[in-house]
């Protein structure tokens, strides 16, 4: 799967991600800036929030627990928003994702 973050700036990093990682894993892992993923992906920080742009029909849908703790993301809601450690990827998705200003 390839992921494609676009920061607030506009400023794109295009990483080739794991099979069964999520969205936040992978900007961990590849030095990604503009998500944190503070609690490992348990649903409990907010700190993954991202803007999907672009996504794919097999993304997980979003659980009412995700849905709640996007309330308390840093940066506001938006009809796009998504906590991007449940954002599981798989195959040859294309997922496009922008990043809030800040995460704290
Ligand atoms: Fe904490 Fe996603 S990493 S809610």
């Amino acid at each position: 799967a390839t992921v494609v973050y676009t920061d607030h700036e506009g400023s794109t990093t295009t990483v080739e991600a794991s099979e069964g990682d999520s969205v936040m894993e992978t900007a961990v892992r590849n030095g990604v800036s503009g998500i944190v993923g503070e609690c490992g992906g348990s649903l409990s920080c907010a700190t993954c929030h991202v803007f999907l742009t672009e996504g794919d029909d097999r993304l997980p849908e979003m659980s009412e627990m995700e849905d709640e703790m996007l309330y308390g993301s840093a940066v506001d809601r938006e009809d796009n928003s998504r906590l991007s450690c449940q954002l599981k990827l798989c195959g040859d998705m294309d997922v496009h994702v922008t990043t809030p200003e800040t995460q704290v």
